[in-house]
């Protein structure tokens, strides 16, 4: 049995070969998204940025095709138990494969591959001068930040957290960081700031302390653009989790490709999804984001 002890910040941990049948235990309405969760019989504990591929065990495929391929999701928060661990993750249902993961129910089975990629860094292994870390979510890319929250205060870095959403519907998951102090924006101004979560990034960068931090950024593509171009600016460092179609999560079709900055590519399922900004072109992948 595997040892499920928890990764050092920036620790990538090695998906066991092959995929394993896990348990679905909940299945919560999280605002406009759902959190499911499922026990993980003889996986390690993930690190916060790597992913796994889902597929439930039922109604996947079948005569009617789709949905056929795993789909990736980031992994929202870990609990190692006795002998298990459980893995939450958070959905958002915008296609066939999405809408059969809400919809999964306490006792199903779920297919995982992983935990895969390569996951978010420690602030200091990104810049010397960053001990602290500022966290960007957008949409459903709030879900790795998380537990990346979770693990960086494990570890007594201190975290302050930025989350946007587009409107009511298109927002949730705030439970997931079990804390009072996140600062929200939303664009259609239900709740925080009216306007992007970028707006709310600027202020904290206007400071002469800015380079204190590393950013770590999880949204949508252009959201992520902006938070990169913004960290360059202001020579502070920055992660990307980023998001691109992909069809294996294992580096073989090639799906994931994205442009490096001195020419060249990478495959974010291997590579990534986790990149830091200075190393990539762009973060406006073709085929990402919804
Ligand atoms: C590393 C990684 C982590 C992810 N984490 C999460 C997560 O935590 N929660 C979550 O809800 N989703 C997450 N996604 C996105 C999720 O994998 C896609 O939404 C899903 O594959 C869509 O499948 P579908 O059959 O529901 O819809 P499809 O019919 O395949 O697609 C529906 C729409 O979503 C777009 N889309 C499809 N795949 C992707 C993709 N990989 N990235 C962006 N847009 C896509 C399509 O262009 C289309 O507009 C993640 C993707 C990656 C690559
Ligand atoms: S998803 Fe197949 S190579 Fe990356």
């Amino acid at each position: 049995m595997t040892v499920a002890r928890a990764p050092r910040l920036g620790e990538r941990v090695v998906a066991p070969f092959g995929r394993r049948l896990c348990e679905v235990t909940r299945n919560l309405v999280a605002g406009g998204y759902r959190i499911f969760s499922a026990l993980d019989p003889s996986g390690p504990m993930p690190a916060a940025g790597q992913f796994y591929m889902l597929a439930a065990e039922s109604g996947w495929g079948g005569e009617r095709g789709r949905p056929y391929v795993a789909r990736a999701f980031s992994v929202a928060d870990a609990e190692r138990g006795d002998g298990d661990v459980r893995l939450d993750f958070l959905v958002q249902a915008v296609g066939p494969g999405t809408e059969r993961l809400a919809a999964l129910e306490e006792g199903e089975g779920l297919w995982i591959h992983g935990p895969l990629g390569r996951p978010f860094s420690a602030p200091h292994d990104l810049a010397p001068e960053a001990a602290g870390a500022i966290l960007v979510g957008g949409g459903i890319g709030v879900a790795p930040l998380a537990i990346w929250r979770r693990q960086l205060l494990a570890a007594g870095v201190p975290a302050r957290v930025l989350l946007g959403f587009r409107d009511r519907a298109n927002s949730g998951g705030l439970d997931l960081f079990d804390c009072s102090e996140i600062r929200l924006a939303s664009e259609d101004g239900h709740s925080g700031h009216r306007g992007l979560v970028t707006d709310l990034l600027a202020v904290l960068l206007e400071g002469d302390d800015a380079r204190s931090a590393a950013v770590y950024a999880c949204g949508p593509p252009a959201m992520l653009e902006a938070v990169r171009m913004m960290c360059a600016a202001r020579g502070v460092v920055c992660e990307l989790a980023m998001e691109a179609p992909m069809a294996c999560g294992f580096g073989a079709c090639f799906g994931c490709a994205a442009p490096l900055a001195g020419g060249g590519y990478i495959r974010l399922c291997v590579d990534g999804p986790v990149v830091r900004g200075d190393e990539i072109e762009t973060a406006l992948v073709p085929g990402s984001g919804h």
